[in-house]
This record gives C-alpha cells, sequence and structure tokens, in this order.
C-alpha cells in the first residue's frame, strides 16, 4: 500500500511520520508546494520543532517516509491520499471574517482528480466547514478523466495539540473516521481504520457518518476554547473582587462532570484552530438561518479578545496610564510552550496594542524565529495563513526589537509581561534582572507561572492575571 500526504505543515509532518513508523510495510509521501519546506523535512533541522518528531522522522526517513514536491507522481499512485493544506479565514467577499477559504483544499482535489489512473480514497485531514468533502466530492468526480476510477472521501479529524503532538498520536484518546453509508464507503472506512490499528486499539477507532465527523471537530474545538474563555470571563471577575481563580478552577476542576484540563485562565488562546473553527462554526450556523446559535459561539471569541484587551490595558494602567517611549520586555511569542508556532498567538494583539500606546516591546522567545515575529506583527488579520501575505502594518515595526537573549531583553526595561508558559521561564535569576531594569519595575504574568511572592519580595510589582491584586495595582488603577 501506497499513502501520499498532501500539505507538508504542523498536522500532516508528524501525523505521516507516525504512520511510517507505526506501519513499516506502507510507503509514505509528504507532498507540499513549498521546495523550502519539503528540504527542511528532508535536512537536519526540520520546519516544525516538536518533541520528539525528529527521532521518528530521522528512523523512518529514507526507509519507507519519503518528503517530496514531486505532487503529481505520488499522489497518482497513492491508494489513500490525506489532504491537510492550509484552509485560511477568508478576508473579503461572502463570508469574510468568518468563512474558511477553500483555494486550497479545491487545489489540492483538483491535482487529485488530473493524475488518477486508479481508484483513491481521499482523506480530510485538515478542518473544513461541514459538508466540504461533498463539494470536494463533486470536483473529483467531474475533474477526473477516467471513468474507471472512484473516489471515496473520508473524514479523520486531527485531535492532535501542538507541543505534544508525538504523543497524542502515538496514544490518541480516539482516532474518528467518517465515511458514506453506503458499501463502498463503508469498505473506505475498514481500510483506514486498519493502517490505525497498527498501534491504537480497535475500541479507540471510532465511525461516523461524514459530516459528524467534520462536524465533531468544530464543536471538539469549540468545547476546548469555550472552557478557556469561562475561566478567563471568571479571571477578571476574581481580580474585581479579590478572588484567586487557579482556587477557583482547582475546587470546580475536582467535579469530575467538570474535570480538571483546559481551565488555566491566560492572556488567551491561540494556536491555528481555535478561532478558525469556531467562526466556521458561526458561519455554517449562520448559512442555515441559526443566527442565535452563531451569536452563542461568537461570544467565545468575543471573550478571547476581550482578555488580551484586558491584559493591555491593564500593563498600561498600572504603568501611570502611559507606556509612550518605554521599553517592555515581552517574554514569549509562541502561542503556548514547546513550540515555535505563532499563528492567532494572543502575543500579536498584546504587543499591537501596546506597539499602538507608544510602546517600545523587546520580545524573546526560545524558539520563535526573529523573521516570524516581524512578519506576524506587519501583517493584518486572519492573513498568516496564505502563503506570501502582505505586510502592509510594517509602521508596527518601528518599536520591535526582537532578542535572542532573555537578559538582554529586559535590560533598561520597565516592565516584563509573560506570555507564553516556557518552563525556562520559571527559573531565570530574576533578582539580577530586576537591577537591570528601570523602577518601579513591573512584571505582568500572563500565564501564573511564576513565584508572584518571591518577585513581590525583590522589589517588583507583580500583576498575577486572575489573582487578588498587588496593593500598588489597586492604588494605581
Ligand atoms: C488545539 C486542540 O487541543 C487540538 O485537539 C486540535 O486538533 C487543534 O487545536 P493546539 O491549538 O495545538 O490544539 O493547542 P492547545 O493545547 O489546545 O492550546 C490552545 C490555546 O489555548 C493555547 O494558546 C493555550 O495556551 C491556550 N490554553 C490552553 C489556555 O489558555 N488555557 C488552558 O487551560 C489550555
Ligand atoms: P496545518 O497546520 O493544517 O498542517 P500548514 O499551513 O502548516 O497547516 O500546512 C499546510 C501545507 O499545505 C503548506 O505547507 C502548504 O504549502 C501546503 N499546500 C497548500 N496547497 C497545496 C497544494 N495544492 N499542493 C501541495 N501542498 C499544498
Amino acid at each position: 500500500m501506497k499513502i501520499a500526504c498532501i500539505g507538508a505543515g504542523y498536522v500532516g509532518g508528524p501525523t505521516m511520520a507516525m504512520v511510517a513508523l507505526k506501519c513499516p510495510e506502507i510507503e509514505v509521501v509528504v507532498v507540499d508546494i513549498n521546495e523550502e519546506r519539503i528540504k527542511a523535512w528532508n535536512s537536519e533541522k526540520l520546519p516544525i520543532y516538536e518533541p520528539g518528531l525528529f527521532e521518528v522522522v530521522k528512523e523512518c526517513r529514507g526507509r519507507n517516509l519519503f518528503f517530496s514536491t514531486d505532487t503529481k507522481k505520488h499522489v497518482g499512485e497513492a491508494d489513500i491520499v490525506f489532504v491537510s493544506v492550509n484552509t485560511p479565514t477568508k478576508t473579503h467577499g461572502i463570508g469574510a471574517g468568518r468563512a474558511a477559504d477553500l483555494t486550497y483544499w479545491e487545489g489540492a482535489a483538483r491535482l487529485i482528480a488530473s493524475v488518477s489512473t486508479s481508484s483513491k480514497i481521499v482523506v480530510e485531514k485538515s478542518t473544513v466547514p461541514v459538508k466540504t468533502a461533498e463539494a470536494i466530492g463533486k470536483v473529483l468526480k467531474r475533474n477526473c478523466q477516467d471513468p474507471n476510477v472512484n473516489f471515496e472521501i473520508l473524514s479523520n479529524p486531527e485531535f492532535l495539540a501542538e507541543g505534544t503532538a508525538m504523543e497524542d498520536l502515538k496514544h490518541p484518546d480516539r482516532v474518528l473516521i467518517g465515511g458514506a453509508d453506503t458499501e463502498s464507503g463503508q469498505k473506505a472506512i475498514r481500510t483506514l481504520a486498519e493502517v490505525y490499528a497498527h498501534w491504537i486499539p480497535r475500541e479507540r477507532i471510532l465511525t461516523a457518518n461524514l459530516w459528524s465527523a467534520e462536524l465533531a471537530k468544530l464543536t471538539a474545538n469549540a468545547f476546548l476554547a469555550q472552557r478557556i474563555s469561562s475561566v478567563n470571563a471568571i479571571s477578571a471577575l476574581c481580580e474585581a473582587t479579590g478572588a484567586d481563580v487557579s482556587q477557583v478552577a482547582h475546587a470546580i476542576g475536582t467535579d469530575s462532570r467538570i474535570g480538571p484540563k483546559f481551565l488555566n485562565a491566560s492572556v488567551g488562546f491561540g494556536g491555528s484552530c481555535f478561532q478558525k473553527d469556531i467562526l466556521n462554526l458561526c458561519y455554517v450556523c449562520e448559512s442555515v438561518g441559526l443566527k442565535e446559535v452563531a451569536d452563542y459561539w461568537l461570544q467565545v471569541v468575543s471573550m478571547n479578545d476581550y482578555q488580551k484587551q484586558r491584559f493591555v490595558e491593564r500593563v498600561i494602567g498600572a504603568m501611570f496610564n502611559t507606556v509612550s517611549g518605554k521599553k517592555i520586555a515581552v517574554y514569549g511569542f509562541a502561542f503556548k510552550k514547546d513550540t515555535g508556532d505563532t499563528r492567532e498567538t494572543p502575543a500579536i494583539d498584546v504587543c499591537k496594542g501596546l506597539i499602538r500606546d507608544g510602546a517600545k516591546c523587546c520580545i524573546f522567545d526560545p524558539e520563535v524565529k526573529a523573521e516570524q515575529i516581524f512578519r506576524d506583527l506587519s501583517a493584518p488579520k486572519f492573513e498568516w495563513d496564505r502563503p506570501n501575505y502582505s505586510r502592509s502594518q510594517s509602521h508596527m515595526l518601528e518599536n520591535v526589537q526582537v532578542q535572542s537573549d532573555p537578559i538582554a531583553a529586559a535590560d533598561g526595561a520597565h516592565a516584563i509581561c509573560v506570555l507564553t508558559e516556557w518552563d525556562e521561564f520559571k527559573h531565570y535569576d530574576y533578582a539580577a534582572l530586576y537591577e537591570k531594569m528601570v523602577k518601579p519595575a513591573f512584571i505582568f504574568d500572563g500565564r501564573n507561572i511564576l513565584d508572584h511572592a518571591k518577585l513581590r519580595e525583590i522589589g517588583f510589582i507583580v500583576y498575577a492575571l486572575g489573582k487578588p491584586l498587588d496593593p500598588f495595582l489597586v492604588k494605581g488603577y
């Protein structure tokens, strides 16, 4: 059997590496139109950082795992074609700011149709709005010259989280495969299930109809994001009342009906999925006339925007209502720890907010490259998921510096803002950093990871998200 995957990104790369590792008799080829990306996958420095990924790639690459730009050859030869291309949010036209732009998906479908001389199973891996499979089916059928070629479309949404992708792929809570309720649809489901059964217990391989599988992915992300927005809403109330959001979260998380996960208050959720998938869900709801349902879910995104704005206002308010000309060290730019990914990271909106008020942001992140930070801070909303996006906001960059050293970033700064929960931030010598900073020196902990009592002892004025406010901040704000 031969598997091809279109799209060598955060989903396609790690997923195919795991399939190759666990199924040595299957040849797996990951293809992409981006030559640089494929070159990186074939090098010692992979294009994405993911703990444990390099080891697996090293073991399988050249054995039964290949990365190539020859899309036609490998897609043409494959029995199963996974599609994990970008699905950006539309920026103009009908559904702008909500609907998914399926340009890349359609491009992939046309490619499959044009090179297929044998029947194939086409697997939707990248999140797409409900009923996309139907549209893709039509593109495939109408564009394939050979009448004997049959395409069976499956939805097999990916639930891995970045930073823990390899672990999630190795031991998933479940694998979900959706397919048509026809005999050939069920056969295709069984074929794909067979691949996963190499390492995943059968009872964890769930099957569903196509639409259920597509909707399950959007719903899972909406539910997860909703928990974060819910706890973030409570974090604002905690600060206003003197409660402690960690204590509230712990108390509710011990209720087995609620559960302890995804209750960390933060400066906001980021990542390529949550906002995009909720906006998609809302668009689907609106398209079928369910405005109230769309409004309900949209509030999860609004609360996330509010949290980022609230953080910016807290920083400015605490620093005597002016950050103009002040250097602010930003620790962490990735949307979460253990990844170099910055897609929809809350750091973008926070830095833009501070810069708009005249601050000079000096950014340090252990994994994110300077070039990426500059791109993110000069790109308009929703542009990140398009190759070669524009940089219409380049004026932002005049007040941005990127440092590869956390000490240099804090040198001469008035404040440190912690925006990503990287473990190393916990172990810095904050007493030494304090000496180098302008007084009063502030720390704004947007992830609640630092030892706040110790920082106060050193002399810092500390803002800890969702915690009782430092007496200085109560008076000052
Ligand atoms: C998410 C889903 O978890 C995954 O199943 C789906 O396939 C893709 O989207 P990912 O975006 O990689 O994965 O990261 P996740 O761990 O879900 O975190 C998303 C954001 O929420 C991050 O910015 C994270 O910092 C934030 N978060 C998470 C919180 O603010 N608080 C929490 O308690 C948990
Ligand atoms: P994800 O996080 O869903 O994996 P990425 O943006 O990281 O998304 O990866 C998507 C990849 O798909 C990109 O590397 C892009 O170049 C690739 N891609 C998009 N369209 C096509 C296509 N028609 N053929 C091959 N690769 C494509």
